[in-house]
């Protein structure tokens, strides 16, 4: 079977986290994140990331969005972010329903929000009428496969810290970010009050954190996982996923390499008639536009989502094990196919 460029999540566990849990199935331990596994775990991402406040270990990415952003949110106020957010597109509303907040969405290029674009949202304020603003939510990296510099992510902040808005960063793909700058994980976590840190598109099997910067910020945390049913019983087997790729950096090399491969394929890309990418490769996602013929045509022996059917533009991701020849391989589809229909 060729490999899937569909999804981050399409790719299996990586080896050592599967080894990591396998490990961590001798005999019994306390419950609920009691045990010695969560503690290593997140005190090391508390470590890593410079955090004054806690860090607690969810089931998935969605989780930890309404998670985080639920520590931020007074009950009346809303969350600017950008329309392609994944809390806007892709989780099925669970912050209006759950939180029972408003998304105050934005037109964002590249996926990523501004100063400026912010400012257009905060017309309402002080107005009893209109939800208020009272949080920006960015994704690092976004939904288009960019990243925010830390300069942009400097920028947001203070604009942020000056208007009285709180920032909660998605990083579902964080790793990638961290990978593309080549920066720290305390480097971006410091541009905001609570981020998640992903892991289930890094090679585990189903781990996210939720790193809280602040301590009074986390106060009723515990309180919410447990509400949002994101706190797991057998919580050893989700720290245990971290500890593994934690270790040696293997959540950096994970990261480094699926970016490289994404980058590798949009190389490959350059010069083939028909292919136009869309976005600045930062991450793990390439996105293109082709034609719909050559789309079908393709989708017969690989797999990837098509991001927008009314422009025909494709999302291809690469993941921590896909290799040189799944891209190579996969780049002699896309140019046979594309030289082989009249463009
Ligand atoms: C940017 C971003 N945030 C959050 C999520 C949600 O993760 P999950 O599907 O584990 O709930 C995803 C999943 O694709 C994502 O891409």
């Amino acid at each position: 079977m060729t490999k899937s460029f569909g999804s981050d999540n399409h790719a299996g566990t990586h080896p050592a986290v599967m080894r990591a849990v396998v490990d961590a199935n001798t005999g019994d331990a306390a419950a609920y994140g009691a045990d010695a596994w969560t503690e290593r775990a997140t005190g090391e991402i508390r470590r890593l990331s410079c955090a004054q406040g806690e860090v607690f270990l969810v089931l998935n990415g969605s989780g930890a969005n309404v998670l985080g952003l639920g520590l931020l949110l007074g009950r009346h106020e809303a969350v600017i972010c950008a329309e392609s957010a994944h809390i806007n597109t892709d989780e099925c509303g669970a912050c209006e329903r759950i939180l029972g907040t408003k998304l105050l969405t934005v037109p964002a290029p590249d996926g990523k929000l501004t100063p400026e674009l912010i400012a257009r949202r905060l017309s309402g304020r002080g107005d009893e009428h209109c939800a208020q603003p009272g949080v920006v939510a960015i994704t690092q990296a976004t939904e288009v496969g960019t990243c925010y510099s830390l300069a942009e992510l400097r920028k947001i902040r203070d604009f942020c810290a000056a208007s009285g808005l709180r920032v909660f960063m998605d990083g579902a793909r964080l790793a990638n970010a961290a990978a593309h700058l080549g920066c720290t994980l305390a480097d971006l976590a410091e541009h905001a009050d609570v981020l998640s840190f992903g892991g289930t598109k890094n090679g585990a099997m189903c781990v996210e954190a939720v790193i809280v910067m602040r301590a009074r910020d986390a106060v009723s945390a515990p309180f919410l996982r447990k509400q949002h049913m994101q706190l797991s019983s057998k919580m050893r087997f989700l720290a245990a996923q971290f500890i593994a790729l934690l270790d040696d950096e293997l959540w950096l090399r994970n990261a480094r390499h699926a970016n490289a491969m994404a980058a590798r394929l949009q190389a490959g890309l350059a010069g083939l008639p028909g292919v136009e990418v869309m976005y600045p490769v930062q991450s793990d996602a390439v996105f293109a536009r082709l034609d719909p013929r050559h789309i079908a045509e393709l989708r017969r022996e690989w797999t990837f989502h098509v991001w927008d059917e009314t422009t025909s533009v494709v999302r291809w991701m690469t993941a921590f094990d896909t290799d040189e020849s799944d891209v190579d391989a996969f780049l002699a589809s896309i140019a046979a196919v594309a030289g082989s229909l009249p463009v």
